[in-house]
């Protein structure tokens, strides 16, 4: 890839991607997408008593999106929703060992992917999603 170093766990993530798929009967299906990438993520959440049981995504885009979707899935099951709103990109891409600055934005798809997940949800439970601040849909681009 280039002249770009990826972590070993990018790269893991890359080539044997977690929950890789849908979920028919989905709690909250989040979409996003970067305009200028042109990059799209779509994530579907199973929720049970407010526990995320299940996390799935379909990525059309780069290897960090792939890798950091991958990330956002294992890390969101078993968290509540309350806890899965506090994942950031930051800790996505720490989990992943790292992002070079040109592909921090990819992380921020996932953690977009992940929020308008959780916003679906919350709109299909009828509960109030006011208090968390959703974050713009498109990724700020960090230029390359
Ligand atoms: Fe756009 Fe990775 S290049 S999400």
């Amino acid at each position: 890839m280039g002249d770009l170093n990826y972590s070993d766990k990018v790269m893991d993530h890359f080539f044997h991607p977690r929950n890789v798929g849908e979920i028919p009967d989905a709690s909250g299906i989040g979409n996003v997408g970067n305009p200028i990438c042109g990059d799209v993520m779509r994530m579907y959440i199973k929720v049970e008593n407010d526990i995320i049981k299940d996390a799935k995504f379909k990525t059309f885009g780069c290897g960090a999106a792939i890798a950091t979707s991958s990330m956002v899935t294992e890390m969101v099951k078993g968290k509540t929703v309350e806890e899965a709103l506090r994942i950031s990109n930051k800790a996505v891409a720490e989990a992943l060992g790292g992002l070079p600055a040109v592909k921090l934005h990819c992380s921020v798809l996932a953690e977009e992917a992940l929020r308008s997940a959780l916003v679906d949800y919350y709109k299909k439970i009828g509960r109030d999603y006011s208090s968390f601040e959703p974050k713009p849909v498109t990724g700020e681009h960090h230029g390359d």
